[in-house]
C-alpha cells in the first residue's frame, strides 16, 4: 500500500490532505504515517519468522517518543547509542531487557545508566571497552551482558561517511583479534558473554556485502562455539536500504530470506538493528515557498525549511524527491535549485530539479522519515519544526515545533 498518495491532485498522507497539516501546524512540518511505520515493521518480521528472531530498531534514525511508543507495541527492541537515547526508550514504555547498546565511545555514566535499567547487551567495540565495562559493572556489583562488535571488513558499497565495515573504519574490532578478545572477556568478574554483533553500513542497496558479513560472522560464532564459547544471540545489525531516487534496494522479503536462511537450525536468536527502513519512507518534510528568486545562471526556490531541517543534502549530496502539495498543470515547470533561507552554499534541499513552484506553493520532500529531524539542528537560530503522526484520518501532534524561548533557553548573561 502507498502511504503517501494523490487524490484529486492534491498529495495525501494516509486519508489526510497534506496542505490541511501545512495549515494546522505550520512549515516548515515533519509528518509521519504511522501504517508506514507498522507496513515496515511487520514486513520484515514476516520475512523473519522462520527463526527466532528480535528487530532492535536503531533509535537514532528517529527517536520521537511516539515513534519509539509505536514500535515497542509491535514488539521491537532498540539499539541505543548513547545515554540520552537509553531514556527516550524507557520513556516511551520499551521493555530495557530488548535494548543493545551500539557505538564506540560509551562513558561511564552511560554504562552505569544501562546496566541499572538492566538492558540486554553492550556491543562492545574495542579492549579498552570491554575493560572498563569490567570494572564499572564490578562497581555496581554486576556482571555486564556482552556483544562484541566485530569489523568484517566488507565493502558495503554505501556513501563512504556512512560505511562503517571496513578495515580503516573506527567501528568494531577487527575479525581476527575476535577470539583473542572472547578468551578475554570470558575471563573477566563482571561481563558476561552472551552474543556477537556486526554492522557494516547504512543505506546498503546490494545483498552481496551483507550476505559476505553473514558469512563471516557466524563461522567466527562456530569456531567460539568449538572454544567452548556458545553463544545465545548474533546480531547482523542495521543497513537496509531504502528507494529515495532510482535505487533498487532488496525488498524485506529478500533481505529477510537471506538472513533466516542462514540461522535456520542454528542455536542462537537472530538480531537486526533496522532504522532508515522502518521509518524513513514513512515521513515528509512539508515546507511552502518563500520566494521565487530567478538568479543569473539559474533559478532559485527559497522554502522556508532549511539544512537545519533536513542535512541529508548538504552532508552527504543525497537526494530526496521533491513533489508539489498540489498539482498545477496550468503551470510550466523550469528547472531550479530548492534551496533554504540559511547563509550557506550547502544549504540546499534539491539541485537541479524541475518544478512549477510559485510562492506561496507547499512542497513536500519525500522519504524524510529517518535521519531527518534526528539530525536537525537550530543553525542559524532556527527553530526545529514540529512532527505530527497521522493514522487513517486522525492526526497527532507528537513534538511541539521550538520555540524562540526554548532556543535561548540555559543561556546566561553573566554579571
Ligand atoms: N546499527 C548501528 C550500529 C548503526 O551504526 C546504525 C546506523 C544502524 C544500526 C542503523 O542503520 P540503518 O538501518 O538506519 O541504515 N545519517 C546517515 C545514516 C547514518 C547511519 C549510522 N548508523 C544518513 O542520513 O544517511
Amino acid at each position: 500500500m502507498n502511504f503517501l498518495h494523490r487524490r484529486a491532485d492534491r498529495l495525501h498522507l494516509e486519508e489526510v490532505p497534506l496542505a490541511r497539516l501545512a495549515e494546522a501546524y505550520g512549515t516548515p512540518l515533519y509528518a509521519y504515517s504511522a501504517a508506514a511505520l507498522s507496513a515496515a515493521y511487520q514486513a520484515l518480521d514476516q520475512a523473519l519468522a522462520p527463526v527466532p528472531h528480535r528487530i532492535c530498531y536503531a533509535v537514532k534514525a528517529n527517536p520521537n517518543l511516539a515513534v519509539l511508543r509505536h514500535f515497542a507495541r509491535l514488539g521491537a527492541g532498540f539499539d541505543i547509542v548513547s545515554g540520552g537515547e537509553l531514556a527516550r526508550v524507557l520513556a516511551a514504555g520499551a521493555d530495557p531487557g530488548r535494548v543493545v547498546f551500539s557505538g564506540v565511545g560509551k562513558s561511564r555514566t552511560e554504562m552505569r545508566a544501562a546496566l541499572e535499567a538492566g538492558i540486554h547487551c553492550f556491543n562492545v567495540e574495542s579492549e579498552a571497552e570491554l575493560a572498563r565495562l569490567d570494572l564499572v559493572a564490578g562497581e555496581l556489583g554486576r556482571a555486564a551482558p556482552v556483544s562484541l562488535r566485530v569489523n568484517p571488513d566488507v565493502d558495503a558499497k554505501t556513501h563512504p561517511y556512512i560505511s562503517t565495515g571496513l578495515r580503516q573504519n573506527k567501528f568494531g574490532i577487527p575479525i581476527e583479534d575476535a577470539p583473542r578478545l572472547y578468551r578475554a572477556a570470558a575471563g573477566l568478574a563482571h561481563v558476561r558473554v552472551v552474543g556477537l554483533d556486526c554492522h557494516i553500513g547504512s543505506q546498503l542497496t546490494d545483498l552481496a556485502p551483507m550476505a559476505d558479513a553473514a558469512d563471516r560472522v557466524l563461522a567466527l560464532a562456530d569456531r567460539l562455539a568449538q572454544e567452548g564459547m556458545p553463544l545465545e544471540h548474533i546480531d547482523l545489525g542495521g543497513g537496509l536500504g531504502i528507494r529515495y531516487r532510482d535505487e533498487t534496494p532488496p525488498n524485506a522479503a529478500a533481505y529477510g530470506a537471506l538472513l533466516a536462511g542462514r540461522m535456520q537450525g542454528r542455536r542462537e536468536t537472530l538480531l537486526v538493528e533496522p532504522g532508515r527502513y522502518l521509518v524513513g519512507n514513512a515521513g515528509v518534510l512539508l515546507t511552502r515557498v518563500e520566494y521565487i528568486k530567478r538568479g543569473a545562471e539559474r533559478t532559485f526556490v527559497i522554502v522556508d525549511a532549511a539544512m537545519n531541517d533536513l542535512l541529508r543534502p548538504a552532508l552527504y549530496d543525497a537526494w530526496h524527491a521533491i513533489e508539489p502539495v498540489e498539482l498545477r498543470p496550468e503551470r510550466t515547470p523550469v528547472p531550479c535549485d530548492v534551496v533554504g533561507p540559511v547563509c550557506e552554499t550547502s544549504d540546499f534541499l534539491g539541485r537541479e530539479r524541475v518544478l512549477a513552484a510559485a510562492e506561496g506553493d507547499l512542497l513536500a520532500i519525500l522519504s524524510a522519515g529517518a535521519y531527518g529531524m534526528s539530525m536537525s539542528s537550530t543553525y542559524n537560530s532556527r527553530p526545529r519544526p514540529a512532527e505530527v503522526m497521522v493514522t487513517g484520518n486522525e492526526i497527532r501532534l507528537i513534538r511541539e515545533r521550538d520555540s524562540i524561548a526554548s532556543l535561548m533557553a540555559g543561556e546566561w548573561l553573566p554579571d
